[in-house]
This record gives C-alpha cells, sequence and structure tokens, in this order.
C-alpha cells in the first residue's frame, strides 16, 4: 500500500502502443486502465500465490533486480523498509533497475529521494543518446563483489521482475561472479531456491 492503513491498491501500468518490434498494437489492459476516469468503478481480483512476499524479519537483506513496470514490488519492499528505518532493524537493500532511460523509469523521483544508507541504487539505461548501452547484468557484473557476498548469504533474499529476456543475462552473469569468487552458481540456486530466497516473475 502506498499509504499504510488506507484500503489502497497501486499498480504500475505502461501503455502499451506497439509490440516488441515497433508495430503499432494496444495493450489490452494497459490501455483499459490508462484510459479509465477519475471515479470509475474496477473490478479486482487475486492476489494469486505467494511467489514475492518480501521477508519480514529483521536483519534481512533484499536483492532486487528489475526492468521498467518490474520495479511496482520493489517499490512496495523499498517503500515498506524506508517506514522502518528508525526501527534499525538491519539488513542491506541492493536495487539493479534498468530502463530505456531515466525519463521511462517509473518512481524515478521517488527512488532519487531515498536515503543513500537504505538502499544502493544501480540503473542501468539502455537508450541514452552517445552512451553506451547498458542492461541490469552489466551492473550487476561490476557490482560483483557485493553481489558474491549477498548470494551467499543467508540472510538475503533475491527478486527479479521484468522483461522475459533479462532472466537468461542476470543468471549469466550469477553464473560468472560465483565463478569469479570461488562459488559454484549451479549448486547454490537450488539451495536459494529451497529456501525461498530466489523468486523471478518475468513476462
Ligand atoms: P532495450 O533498450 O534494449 O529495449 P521496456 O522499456 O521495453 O519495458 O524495457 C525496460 C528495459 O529492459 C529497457 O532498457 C530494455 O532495453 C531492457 N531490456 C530489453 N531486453 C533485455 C534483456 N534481454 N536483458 C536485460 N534488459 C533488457
Amino acid at each position: 500500500g502506498e499509504r499504510p492503513g488506507y484500503n489502497n491498491l497501486s499498480l504500475t501500468v505502461k501503455r502499451v502502443t506497439e509490440d516488441h518490434e515497433g508495430t503499432p498494437t494496444r495493450g489490452v489492459c494497459s490501455n483499459y486502465l490508462c484510459d479509465l476516469q477519475k471515479g470509475a468503478q474496477v473490478q479486482v481480483c487475486g492476489p494469486y500465490g505467494s511467489t514475492f512476499l518480501m521477508p519480514n524479519h529483521p536483519g534481512s537483506s533484499i536483492l532486487m533486480i528489475c526492468t521498467g513496470t518490474g520495479s511496482a514490488p520493489m517499490r512496495a519492499m523499498t517503500e515498506r523498509r524506508r517506514r522502518r528505518m528508525a526501527l534499525k532493524e538491519g539488513g542491506e537493500l541492493f536495487l539493479f533497475f534498468g530502463a530505456r532511460s531515466a525519463n521511462e523509469l517509473p518512481y524515478f523521483g521517488p527512488l532519487m529521494k531515498l536515503p543513500k544508507e537504505l538502499v544502493d541504487i544501480n540503473f542501468a539505461f539502455s537508450r541514452v543518446p552517445s552512451q553506451p548501452k547498458q542492461y541490469v547484468q552489466d551492473k550487476i557484473r561490476e557490482r560483483h563483489a557485493d553481489v558474491a557476498r549477498l548470494l551467499q548469504d543467508e540472510n538475503c533474499y533475491v527478486y527479479i521482475c521484468g522483461l522475459k529476456g533479462m532472466e537468461r543475462g542476470v543468471d549469466e552473469a550469477f553464473r560468472d561472479i560465483c565463478r569469479q569468487h570461488g562459488a559454484d552458481w549451479e549448486a547454490l540456486l537450488p539451495t536459494l531456491k529451497r529456501q525461498s530466497r530466489y523468486h523471478v516473475e518475468t513476462y
């Protein structure tokens, strides 16, 4: 909830007007939502499953990796931790966030206002003129020492949300980082899954 204590539901919507190849098309759900009038009644059902619940014990760390509207759950998790900052419960937050440019990044303003000691934010922009194309997996590789430490920290939970295509790139980055730091990703991944420390929601 964006406002604690209210019956709010917040969505992160990008209006789809073209497909991945750039051919004009109208996304059914995003256009329906974007065209709603203020005060309109909407039928809502869900949630389904419990795959993206955040750890709620003090001291837990969260490694968040997302592109575009995949930032929605990360927004919820960082906001909750921001509200609880005064409790000094410990744990680290790391965010890797990919978008075409800063203008296309949901929550850019609010993210920039978060205290630096709350969350370590790493942006990857893919379409900024005269800058090299960067994806989240490139940023993850740059931060290999921290990522290797977090992956092997029993108190760190990993969340990946956004474009389907990023799954493979992130997996390859994790594999290389583990090798670089004397760990074995093939063995670590099943452990993470068994301990409910690895959550993936891509589309
Ligand atoms: P790209 O500029 O190559 O499309 P979108 O705005 O379409 O939701 O995408 C969010 C971000 O995810 C964009 O920067 C996009 O880059 C990037 N992206 C696209 N494919 C991949 C991939 N395979 N791995 C990581 N990021 C990707």
